[in-house]
């Protein structure tokens, strides 16, 4: 499974195109719009998610909830484009009058996109690096867990920091409780702390960042290889993670801690019964050894940097004069982490679904299920 996605965060849509996927997967819309909705929430959102009521729409490579084996065009209409009349037309001539952006904020694609493009304006890179892009992809991801619910496989996630207030080490990350959650945190406690620090960043024009988890329950062993560097699960599912904007760290079990440890405290143990075969005594690994799935569940965790659009905004210079001046201020998040985690668990399905569509043939589920069954009859007792 691939994808790509195309649109501009105040464009007429978002649409994302997933080709490679098998044939009669159940394909179950309400699952994806529930995911846009969870991404669109979280305490700290800005104005802009309360004008968009994401829904996709499906307008190919499926037929009677089922995948055809064609590519699938999911289509995110942003509601906001009517009130950008004039502004984000696709069609016609610029207005006279039409004022650019011109104050690069810091920390965001603004200003390289600018120079590299030979823009004078960094609303013609904004509209496309802004994160509004992310919604198409947890579209996509849609067709990527709906694979994976086939293969008993479920993607979770939950925010286990945000603004350097922590879950303690003890509470487990359990994905009922984090979905109960406004900041999507599994702990209730720790959910008012977080809340009042981004109440308080709000109130100072200050933005936050935080990490999250990413959990994959149902894996079986060996998706991934040791052969090749960019055959690794491990660098598949790290690409993946960096490829979410403003994620600057990911870890993979243990992940730097490991680092820190003698390996006897590190390496989980290997162990063999009769009626399970063989399992691990823990999972410092974090599901993955050797670039491949161990079959315990993969646990990552991604970090966020703070949002860049800030409403007490940073120092810049204007990109005509030079002169020093007050980044521009776009309507903006002042925390975007609950919904970071959303994203990612789209682009860790997708990585997830491809593993099994490399190990066990890619073009009908069938075909899949049945090839999945008989390895498993080979490895297990
Ligand atoms: C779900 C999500 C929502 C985001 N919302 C905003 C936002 O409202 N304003 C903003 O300036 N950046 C937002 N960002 C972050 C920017 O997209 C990101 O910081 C920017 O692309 C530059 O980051 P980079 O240098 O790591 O790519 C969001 C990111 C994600 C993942």
């Amino acid at each position: 499974m691939k994808f790509i996605t195309a649109g501009e965060s105040h464009g007429p849509a978002l649409t994302a195109i997933v080709s490679q996927v098998p044939s009669g997967i159940a394909i179950d819309i309400d699952a994806i719009n529930s995911d846009l909705a969870r991404r669109q929430g979280g305490y700290g959102r800005g104005g802009r998610m309360k004008i968009e009521k994401d829904k996709a729409r499906i307008l190919s490579g499926v037929r009677f909830s089922k995948s055809l084996g064609t590519p699938i065009t999911l289509e995110v209409v942003n509601d906001d484009h009517k009130n950008w009349a004039g502004r984000m037309d696709v069609i016609g001539q610029a207005p006279d009058g039409l004022k650019r952006e011109t104050h690069p904020r810091p920390g965001h694609a603004d200003l390289v996109g600018m120079l590299k493009n030979d823009f004078d304006d960094a609303r013609n890179v904004l509209e496309r690096s802004s994160a509004r892009e992310t919604a198409a992809r947890v579209a996509a991801g849609g067709v990527a867990k709906a694979f994976l619910r086939e293969m008993g496989v479920e993607v979770y996630s939950v925010v286990t920091s945000i603004g350097g207030v922590c879950i303690p080490d003890d509470v487990p990350l359990q994905k009922d409780r984090a979905e109960e959650s406004e900041c999507r945190c599994p702990d209730v406690e720790t959910t008012e702390k977080m809340k009042q620090a981004i109440d308080e960043a709000k109130e100072k024009g200050e933005s936050l960042g935080g990490e999250v988890a990413v959990i994959a329950t149902g894996l079986i062993p060996g998706l991934g290889s040791y052969v090749s560097g960019p055959d690794r699960l491990t660098s598949k599912l790290g690409a993946a993670a960096f490829s979410i904007p403003a994620i600057k760290g990911v870890e993979f079990g243990l992940g730097f801690e490991s680092a820190r440890r003698p390996g006897s405290l590190v390496h989980d143990g290997i162990v063999y019964d009769d009626a399970n075969g063989y399992g691990r005594t823990g999972n410092n690994a974090g599901g993955l050894e050797g670039g491949m799935t161990t079959g315990e569940p993969l646990v990552m965790k991604l970090a966020m940097k703070p949002i860049p659009t800030m409403m007490k905004p940073l120092d810049t210079v204007d990109f005509d004069t030079h002169e020093p001046v007050k980044a521009s201020k776009e309507r903006s998040d002042v925390c975007a982490v609950p919904a970071m985690g959303v994203v990612a668990e789209a682009e860790v399905a997708m990585v997830l679904a491809n593993a099994y569509q490399d190990k066990f043939g890619g073009d009908c589920m069938v075909d899949i299920k049945k090839s999945i069954e008989s390895y498993l009859n080979r490895i297990k007792p």
